[in-house]
């Protein structure tokens, strides 16, 4: 009797001892049961091999003869992982923008036929006056009037609230943003379409006056082609 007492509470500290080494936390993981449940195989996107012989399924090697990834997809034509898009067809972004089209030169062009998609409000405001402290105060500094840090050594930096500039449209704004201009680099590869645009109601309404600006609200409820403007096309 008194042997399986001592014996069943030995069990349950041995057991419990085990269940605690369960535990993962901190920098210890843990142990995972059946680890392929929770991960599943992902296909890898960008590649594309076939091989007759295991039909591009399996690829790495495992001592089991099992592998691991899928590179090639044969369900799909020349057994693709990525289908291509219909033909005809133009990619868009989540937001709807097609490829933005103008080439660098095109400023005129641009700053004519664009208009800013998105509404005017406050938290557009606040967003534009952020994004603007980020990307553009360097050079063109906290007032717009081109007087950063590296404005003043690299000079010639426009002064967004002085002469003809006040009144370039946001479709200007928004190209040079996108494409540069002079010796102001190019924007588009790091500034979303969107938070271009929102820079752009920043610049027209706090720095500007809303001079020349797009009645904004009209615009976004004329059911303006938003998707007629654009994303990097870089
Ligand atoms: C590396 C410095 C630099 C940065 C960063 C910079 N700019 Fe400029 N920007 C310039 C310079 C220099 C010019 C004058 C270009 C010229 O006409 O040769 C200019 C010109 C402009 C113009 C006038 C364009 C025209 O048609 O003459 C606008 C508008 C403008 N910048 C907006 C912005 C906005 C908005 C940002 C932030 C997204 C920004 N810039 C970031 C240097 C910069």
């Amino acid at each position: 009797m008194k042997i399986a007492k001592t014996l069943s509470i030995l069990g349950i500290a041995v057991a419990g001892i085990a269940l605690a080494g369960c535990r993962a936390g901190g920098e210890n993981q843990g142990l995972e049961y059946a680890p392929q449940m929770y991960h599943s195989v992902a296909y890898e996107p960008l590649t594309q091999i076939v091989d007759s012989e295991t039909k591009g399924n399996l690829i790495s090697t495992r001592e089991d003869g099992k592998g691991e990834y899928f590179n090639s997809n044969i369900n799909n034509p020349h057994h693709m992982n990525m289908r291509e898009p219909v033909a005809n067809t133009v990619p868009r972004n989540k937001q709807g923008y097609l490829p933005y089209r103008y080439k660098a030169f095109e400023v005129e062009e641009a700053g004519a036929a664009m208009k800013n998609p998105i509404k005017l409000n406050d938290e557009v405001l606040a967003e534009g006056k952020r994004l603007f402290g980020l990307y553009c105060t360097p050079c063109h500094g906290t007032s717009g009037e081109g007087d950063g840090k590296v404005g003043e050594i690299i000079g010639g930096v426009a002064n967004l609230k002085g002469g003809a500039y006040v009144g370039l449209s946001e479709g200007h704004i928004y190209h040079v943003i996108t494409k540069g201009k002079g010796r102001m680099g190019a924007h588009g590869s790091q500034i979303t379409p969107e938070n271009r645009w929102k820079i752009v109601h920043y610049v027209k309404q706090e720095l500007q006056g809303g001079q020349n600006a797009d009645n904004a609200v009209a615009v976004a409820d004329a059911d303006q082609d938003v998707t007629q403007v654009e994303t990097p096309a870089n």
